[in-house]
């Protein structure tokens, strides 16, 4: 198990090493790659601080280079940088974009690789398959690069895909990482509340991100975190929308734009139930249990405050909210 992680551990940065290569120092790479990351946008300094890379087009360059390099073959494939077909290795993510994930300490735990051409037939992102060192579930794509800025802002910005990570450094907001698209995992919660209680959700401007957001409030405020909100116009993200209006707008706009997640969520209940009086019922048992999600005794103002924000929001008395949250928590 040890032997195995530390292992996997050395190919990815050898492979780290060959996809950067590949992007900067092959015609291919810079022809085809680097020129598409800096039609997006990327500068070539942010490109090298994230370790950006690029996996050839042949279907096994990356493969022979391991394998002349007396890497284990069955290691490769459980790194995911490989798979085995027709008995021969062939490189798993061949002709695509290299986003490499690390870990606390700047090892790389396993890669996104985005699809440089999309098309109908394969995933625009592949990324490592769950082994020793690559547990999806547990990890924040850019917390290496994010901690200190973290930490100097008490505040840790949420969002999902790598380029946005990427895209927010190069604007000059690092405090940032990346779930990587899914719906926030305990884990990932308690990693970012190691650093802050302070999180800010800024996931893309469709509804997917918006749902995706909410399934991950509950679990939030379970973790005691002070959970913000900003929304991205419609079919935005963070990446696309900085590029839009440029760094200072940018700023401005997540400054000007946090709203309490509890509060958003009530008024886009509220929205959503109009006139009627059975869902409007529904909203404050919803409402009750978010609130009652609070419960650690350090956060009991916070809860009160909560119950008399909401009580007033919804027009009913707060003591009779406040046993409803009281019923849940029991
Ligand atoms: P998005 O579809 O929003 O992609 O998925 P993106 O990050 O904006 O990428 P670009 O701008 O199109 O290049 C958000 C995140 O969800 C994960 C990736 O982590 C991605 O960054 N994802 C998405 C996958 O893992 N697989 C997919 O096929 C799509
Ligand atoms: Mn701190
Ligand atoms: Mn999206
Ligand atoms: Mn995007
Ligand atoms: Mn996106």
């Amino acid at each position: 198990q040890q032997q195995t992680s530390e292992s996997l551990y050395v190919i990815n940065n050898f492979a780290q090493k060959f996809f950067t290569t590949a992007l900067f120092e092959t015609d291919e790479g810079t022809d085809i790659a680097l020129s598409y990351l800096k039609e997006r946008g990327f500068r070539e300094d942010i490109i090298k601080k994230f370790q950006l890379g690029y996996n050839p087009e042949a279907g096994d360059a990356f493969a022979k280079a391991a394998t002349s390099a007396q890497y284990n073959q069955e290691l490769l494939q459980k790194s995911g940088l490989v798979v085995l077909r027709e008995e021969r290795l062939r490189d798993n993510y061949r002709g695509r974009i290299i986003f490499p994930i690390h870990n606390q300490s700047g090892k790389v735990l396993g890669f996104g690789a985005r699809l440089i051409k999309k098309n109908d037939k394969a995933p625009k992102y592949i990324n490592t398959p769950e082994n020793e060192i690559y547990v999806k579930s547990k990890l924040l794509y850019g917390s290496y690069f994010a901690r200190m800025a973290i930490d100097k802002a008490d505040e840790c910005l949420l969002v999902e895909g790598y380029t946005d990570v990427v895209s927010l450094h190069q604007a000059g907001i690092e405090n940032v990482v990346a779930s990587g698209g899914t719906s926030l995992t305990p884990d990932q919660l308690r990693l970012i509340k190691k650093y802050t209680n302070n999180l800010t959700i800024i996931y893309d401007g469709d509804g997917a991100g918006v749902k995706a957001a909410m399934r991950g409030l509950d679990l939030a405020l379970e973790e005691g975190l002070n959970v913000r909100l900003v929304l991205i116009p419609d079919n935005e993200d963070p990446d696309s929308y900085v590029n839009k209006i440029g760094a200072a707008a940018f700023n401005e706009f997540i400054a000007n734009n946090k709203k309490d997640f509890v509060i958003f969520q009530l008024g886009q209940s509220l929205v959503e139930a109009g006139n009627d009086s059975v869902k409007k019922a529904a909203i404050v048992n919803r409402m009750a249990e978010t609130i009652s999600k609070i419960t650690k005794t350090e956060h009991f103002t916070k809860r009160q405050d909560y119950v008399k924000q909401v009580a007033a929001l919804l027009k009913i008395e707060e003591a009779g909210l406040n046993d409803l949250v009281n019923k849940f928590i029991r």
